[in-house]
């Protein structure tokens, strides 16, 4: 259920300008959408599909809806399942691929309570996929509602084609008019404009194409001109659909205007999801264009409509291409014979940029602090750029390359707890023939065992780093050796094999020397800090954890120094010096909240959960354990999340909820063991749980055990985070169909 003032999740990107006309069609649709869950929106390219179904979406997006969600799929890549579509809506959704666990069942999950708006966007080319994810997420999501954009239905049951009218006459009028008058201020109406909008059928795209060019032509001369056009294209391709014959005429005319940069730099920006005015000029300058034109030939397009600007970030503006543009402009492309080149250099880009940032995020290249907070902003928005890449380098067979982007980016991923899409790209580079060469392939692997460790795969974890330390030292690459021997070692102290771990830290220690070195050795010191609390001792884990956080901070490396800073709030924990425990946890939160590093945020905001139960304050207790595990449900880290289920266990012990303390720990003990764990006896739960025997009696308390090991993670997450005393039994589950 929805508070009446929560606000609405959403991603809906702002309309760019004025929404012309279809006011009965927004209105119908909104109606629609109420009693029917899945809409399609179905026309030709440029009839206004994207722009409607973004501008309903606004209209929808209120008190009654908790989330609405713009999910774009044109760079989507088919594989012949469902994964590609699933895990784009994952992404935008912000749902975590839980490790070991179908993401299609992750979806339902998320998705079965909320009262959610999806917009697909682009669905034509990959439709059975998303018509199979679309009908299997309905069906057990009995709130959710799907609005899709799509050149052609999506034939699955249920669905609601809806085809998308040209505009009325007056309307296209109307549009014309706007966009003329936004490039030529002044521009009046006369019975050219009338010709042409008439000419162009009401297709909002070639009207704004058209409209663009009044800077430079009069209305009667664009009118005489597309004339021409289309007697041009029409003889050629009869077969096509007639709108799509006037969208095409629509953007050939508005090509055969451009002079030839402009030309070649429109069908080479096609290779991006979306740029800058740097990488613009990067990627597509060569002999026949220098890159100090760009900048104009750039500027040009935008006034054309050819290419949009879609806002600033990271202190940058960004560009992209309407998807009946781009592919448009990439045939041209492949035409001009320049793709593989292009695509080439846009990967190289790609790379030179990722293996860069990936040692500033590392401190192997001296950086401040707010350098690599920028960073993390501009990989959100460069992800479409990376999986464009990787997919090139896949298609051609450059395993090394596409495993640099992957080992170079490793950093982001795993700070933010985002692991498992790059983990699947890794494995199928490497699974990929041929072997690449030890400096590639040692720290490809000490990169996997990174993101595996990060999404708490200990075993797995441990595996690829042993295996990465023989081509790490044949390549003569003593930082990733080390880094590989320093998760060798978390992982083996985690499993209790404390020996073991001090000597895989000793060898990283020994190799950590000299400069560009110090994150590693710093990041060694803060593993032994951890290795010696689990070993409880206490006094000598303190000093290496001091070490470590003034490393960090030294070399600006505060994700490094907060990961150090909450093993002292642990530690302060265990002598019972809660105030400075507090004190830790709570300073790294906003450093943590800046590049959105979840899991160390969960495990902080775990701490002063812990903290406030210690001191019996309840109700700040469970708002730092909500958040806490909201975090690690977004972050999908099953373990993570065990561990909050089982903290709050001991709180709803606490606020008297016996019943829902054995709930919540029989679900903990079912999560740990499908992430691979014991189920554990731990001594915390015990103490939770050995009142509430004395209580209730043993044969009730295996009872409700039993029912919150079955419960559904979901489940036991929304029991866990109700308000107390609001709810005393679990909600009811539809049953899946
Ligand atoms: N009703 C409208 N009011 C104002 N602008 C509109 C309207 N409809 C479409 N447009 C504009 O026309 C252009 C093309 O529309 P849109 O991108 O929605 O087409 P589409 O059908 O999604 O095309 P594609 O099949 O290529 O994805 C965009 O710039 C959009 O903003
Ligand atoms: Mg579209």
């Amino acid at each position: 259920m929805t508070a009446p003032n929560t606000p609405v999740k959403t991603n809906l990107p702002g309309e760019p300008n004025a929404f012309v006309g279809r006011e009965r069609d927004v209105a119908d649709l909104g109606r629609l959408l109420e009693s029917m869950r899945a809409v399609t929106l179905c026309g030709a390219g440029g009839i206004g599909k994207t722009r409607l179904a973004l501008h309903v979406a606004h209209t929808m997006a209120d008190a009654r809806t908790e989330g609405v969600w713009f999910v774009e799929l044109a760079d989507v890549r088919p594989d012949g399942t469902t994964e590609p579509v699933a895990r784009r809506v994952a992404a935008v959704l912000d749902i975590a691929e839980e490790d070991g666990r179908p993401l299609t069942e992750t979806l339902a999950d998320a998705l079965h309570a909320p009262a959610t708006l999806i917009v697909l966007d682009n669905c034509e080319h990959v439709i059975e996929e998303c018509a199979k994810l679309t009908g299997m997420l309905l069906a057990r999501c009995p709130r959710l509602r799907v609005l899709a954009t799509s050149r052609e239905p999506l034939r699955m049951a249920g669905e609601n084609v809806w085809r998308v009218p040209p505009l009325e006459p007056d309307e296209a009028v109307r549009l014309f008019m706007e966009r003329a008058r936004a490039a030529r201020p002044g521009f009046g109406a006369s019975d050219a404009v009338h010709e042409v909008t008439r000419a162009l059928d009401g297709m909002p795209l070639a009207l704004e194409l058209a409209a663009a060019r009044v800077r430079v032509l009069s209305a009667e001369q664009i009118a005489r001109r597309l004339a021409d056009r289309f007697r041009l294209l029409s003889a050629g391709e009869r077969t096509a659909p007639a709108r799509q014959r006037t969208l095409r005429a629509a953007i050939d005319w508005s090509h055969g205007l451009l002079d030839e940069p402009e030309r070649t730099l429109l069908r080479r920006l096609s290779v991006f999801a979306g740029w800058t005015l740097e990488q613009a000029e990067h990627v597509c300058s060569d002999d026949a264009l220098p890159a100090d034109d760009v900048l104009d030939l750039l500027t040009a397009l935008v006034d054309k409509s050819l290419v949009v600007v879609t806002g600033e970030i990271a202190g940058e503006v960004r560009f992209r291409q309407l998807d009946s543009i781009r592919e448009y402009a990439a045939e041209r492309l492949a035409d001009a014979g320049e793709e593989a080149g292009v695509r080439g250099r846009h990967r190289d880009a790609v790379l030179a940029a990722a293996e860069r940032h990936g040692r500033i995020a590392v401190a192997r290249e001296p950086a401040p602090w707010a350098d690599r907070v920028a960073l993390f902003t501009w990989y959100d928005v460069e992800l479409g750029n990376v999986r464009s890449a990787l997919t090139w380098s896949f298609d051609h067979g450059d395993t090394a390359e596409g495993l640099r982007i992957c080992t170079a980016l490793r950093t982001f991923w795993i700070v933010r707890g985002r692991v498992a899409e790059w983990a699947g790209w890794t494995d199928r580079f490497l699974a990929s023939g041929r072997r690449p060469a030890p400096d590639v392939l040692g720290p490809a692997l000490a990169g996997r065992a990174q993101l595996a460790a990060g999404g708490r795969d200990s075993a797995q974890a441990a595996r690829y780093a042993e295996e990465a330390l023989a081509p790490c030292r044949r390549a003569g690459d003593d930082f990733m050796a080390a880094t590989a021997l320093i998760t060798a070692a978390e992982c083996l102290a985690r499993g209790g094999r404390f020996t073991d771990a001090a000597k895989r830290l000793d060898e990283a220690d020994a190799i950590a020397v000299g400069p560009g070195q110090e994150w590693n050795r710093a990041y060694a010191s803060a593993a032994r800090g951890y290795l010696l609390i689990r070993n409880s001792r206490l006094r000598e884990a303190r000093e290496h954890l001091d070490t470590a956080v003034s490393v960090m901070r030294d070399i600006g490396q505060l994700w490094g120094a907060s990961h150090a800073m909450i093993g002292l709030g642990r530690l302060a924990e265990l002598r019972g010096d809660t105030a400075s425990a507090r004190g830790h946890y709570a300073e790294v939160l906003p450093i943590l909240a800046e590049i959105g590093a979840r899991p160390e945020m969960a495990r902080a905001l775990a701490g002063l959960g812990r903290v406030a139960l210690e001191q019996d304050d309840l109700p700040s207790a469970r708002d730092s354990l909500a958040q806490s595990l909201t975090l690690s449900r977004s972050s999908g880290i099953r373990l993570d999340m065990a561990r909050a289920l089982d903290a709050f266990a001991d709180l709803v012990a606490r606020e008297g909820d016996a019943r829902g303390a054995v709930l919540l720990a029989g679900a903990a003990s079912a999560l740990r063991e499908a992430a691979g764990r014991e189920p554990g006896t731990g001594a915390r739960r015990e103490r939770t749980l050995e009142p509430i025997r004395r209580e209730l009696g043993e044969p009730l308390v295996a009872q409700f055990w039993g029912e919150g090991r079955a419960m559904p993670p979901d489940d036991a997450i929304t029991y866990a985070l109700r308000t107390p005393g609001t709810l005393t039994v679990p909600p009811p589950r539809t049953p899946d169909t």
